[in-house]
């Protein structure tokens, strides 16, 4: 069975996992949404027979769409989800959930009450790295992770500011909470410092924090620090160190290193994760067997609790017990 596929948002990411797609059998792209016609038809033009539309409502009345991939910025979540959600079209959402936990919550409450499959980007999850890191930290005690996501500022407007993007602890290092938890557990507070130093003298209109560091307590009782910063001028840094009694597990974007006391050991992942990714959700929808999805909606609002409870901890300069934190 082919699938009827459409995307919200043409922009970088949505060119991305749709070159992907092109690649992958029983799967067609049908329609693209954009804030502007010309864009949206601009989209569909290296799809056969795809439409252009430039209003959510009428590319899912005038479609008949199996699933939806939704690749728009943080502050642009809500409506579409809605929409989704009431006619019951399973999507794939490109990370994070959205500025903040309040609407997140409640659009996750609607998910459960209907049910409806859901997908969120977290595709470090799906890495044969981040796999065999799940293998081995079965036989070891974890004492604590260190995690870094440095970087430059991306060029897109809406990402400078917080009413855009929600900061990059919430846009982008989102992918490491993520992975903590995915390998670690769930987490138990968050206290944050968050500042800026050099984008908001260097470009117009920057309003998020270039640089932050937040440290963690773990249900389990492991700790963490996860620090970003947008300041370099390359990128820098990405990765997860779990620090554990046998020694250190250091994943990155794209590999596995196993740091023993005499050894190095490195994996480096054979799969390409956000396929993994593709495959896992148009399962579900074929079959309805959800089991290989590695990030759902519910999940995913865990990680936008952290990410958020980190705002306000940098806000208010106080440590925030995520039981205590609803937003
Ligand atoms: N998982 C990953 O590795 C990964 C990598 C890059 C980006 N992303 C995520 O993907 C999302 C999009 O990023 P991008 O790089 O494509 O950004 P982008 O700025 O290149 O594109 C965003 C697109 O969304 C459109 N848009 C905004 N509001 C809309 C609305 N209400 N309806 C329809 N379209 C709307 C914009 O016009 C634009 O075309 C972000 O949340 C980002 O974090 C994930």
């Amino acid at each position: 069975m082919t699938l009827q596929v459409g995307f919200v948002g043409t922009g970088g990411f949505t060119r991305f996992h749709c070159n992907l797609l092109s690649k992958m059998e029983g799967v067609q792209v049908r329609a693209f949404c954009a804030t502007r016609l010309e864009k949206a038809e601009q989209a569909a033009v290296d799809w056969n027979g795809a439409v252009g539309y430039d209003s959510l409502t009428h590319m899912l009345d005038q479609q008949k769409l199996d699933a939806v991939f939704v690749c728009v910025p943080p502050m642009a979540h809500g409506e579409i989800e809605y929409a989704l959600i009431e006619r019951g079209i399973p999507f794939l959402l490109e990370k994070p959930l959205g500025l903040d936990l309040l609407q997140p919550a409640d659009i996750a409450s609607r998910i459960q009450a209907k049910p409806l499959i859901t997908s969120i980007g977290y595709h470090f999850r799906y890495m044969d790295s981040t796999q065999r890191a799940l293998e081995l930290l079965k036989s070891r005690t974890v004492g604590m992770a260190l995690g870094y996501w440095m970087g430059s500022m991306p060029k897109v407007p809406w990402w400078r500011r917080q009413d855009g993007s929600g900061g990059q602890f919430i846009e982008q290092t989102s992918h490491m909470v993520d992975l903590l938890r995915y390998t670690m557990g769930e987490v138990e507070e968050v206290y944050a410092a968050y500042a800026n130093r050099v984008m908001h003298e260097k470009e117009d209109g920057v309003t998020t924090p270039d640089v932050g560091t937040v440290t963690i307590k773990l249900v389990s009782g492991a700790v963490a620090t996860i620090s970003n910063t947008c300041i370099l001028p390359g990128s820098g840094p990405i990765g997860l160190h779990v620090y554990t009694d046998q020694g250190v597990l250091e994943l990155s974007d794209k590999s596995l290193k196993d740091i023993g006391r005499a050894s190095v050991c490195e994996y480096a992942n054979q799969n390409d994760p956000y396929i993994r990714e593709h495959e896992a959700f148009f399962h579900a929808v074929r079959t309805g067997d959800t089991s290989r999805i590695l990030s759902i909606y519910a999940d995913s609002l865990r990680t936008q609790t952290v990410t958020t409870a980190a705002l306000h901890s940098a806000a208010s300069g106080l440590p925030v017990r995520l039981d205590e934190f609803s937003g």
